[in-house]
């Protein structure tokens, strides 16, 4: 019954006439007509590419997806053991992240984390992945580059959405013990790797609780540590 409460909840937010009404709050009370940063992903690598790629050359054998949909790339992707997690629809389990992480008990190689697009919820699906994370293991998290105020504004306003993601992997550059990049791919793909920060993002002026979309605006490449596809292939 609560699933059902919820689904119907959920297919009402994203409505187009909620998501119209949403859209004139942002415009009238937040957004700052900075317009677009002009990122362009249409000659980039596909996240069903990338994903894959990454786990052939590191011969990966467990992958875990958070947010299937309509297994697009959970359905690409080739690995031994497959794991899809949703609330909705797509993958192997019927749930969310925070439910799956509850019980689990397996160990993954490689966690793509595409749910709910939301910083509050994005930090904890790190903060769990990590904890089930093998050694030599990666972290791929979907929709790290919003173009502008509207992609990632919270809550959501508009069908194209990266949501404030961006801002869990801003924090997680401040972490001395994870690797933290954003390759320039498929809308952003954050990539966190255990082991000591190459880049640490200076501490001193950056407070992820209190990040506004003027800070991304304005020093994206510094604050998301972005390199192309190729240099990610060399790295990881
Ligand atoms: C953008 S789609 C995923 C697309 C898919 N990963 C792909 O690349 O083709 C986001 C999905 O996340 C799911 N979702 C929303 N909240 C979630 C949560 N708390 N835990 C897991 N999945 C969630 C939604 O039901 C939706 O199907």
């Amino acid at each position: 019954m609560i699933n059902f409460i919820n689904k119907k909840l959920i297919r009402l937010k994203n409505s187009s006439k909620v998501l119209k009404l949403i859209y004139f709050y942002h415009y009238l009370f937040h957004d700052k007509k900075l317009g677009n940063i002009g990122f362009n992903f249409s000659k980039k690598k596909s996240r069903k590419e990338l994903v894959q790629n990454i786990i052939v050359k590191k011969n990966y054998k467990k992958y875990l997806e958070i947010g299937c949909f309509d297994d697009e790339l959970f359905n690409h992707v080739n690995c031994l053991k497959k794991v899809g997690v949703d609330p909705m629809t797509g993958g192997t389990i019927r749930m969310t992240s925070d439910q799956f992480f509850l019980n689990n008990k397996e160990f993954f190689d490689c966690v793509f984390i595409d749910g709910l697009h939301e910083y509050h919820q994005v930090r904890k699906d790190i903060s769990n992945s990590l904890k089930f994370l093998n050694e030599g293991g990666i972290i791929l998290l979907h929709d790290c580059l919003p173009n502008n105020y509207f992609e990632q504004a919270v809550p959501r306003c508009q069908w194209t959405w990266n949501g404030d993601v961006w801002k869990a992997i801003v924090e997680s550059r401040k972490s001395k013990d994870l690797d933290v990049y954003t390759c320039y791919a498929d809308f952003g793909i954050g990539v966190i790797i255990k082991r000591p920060n190459r880049n640490l993002l200076d501490n001193n002026n950056i407070d992820s609780l209190n990040l506004k979309f003027d800070d991304y605006f304005h020093h994206h490449k510094k604050l998301m540590n972005i390199i192309e596809y190729e240099q990610l292939m060399e790295i990881i």
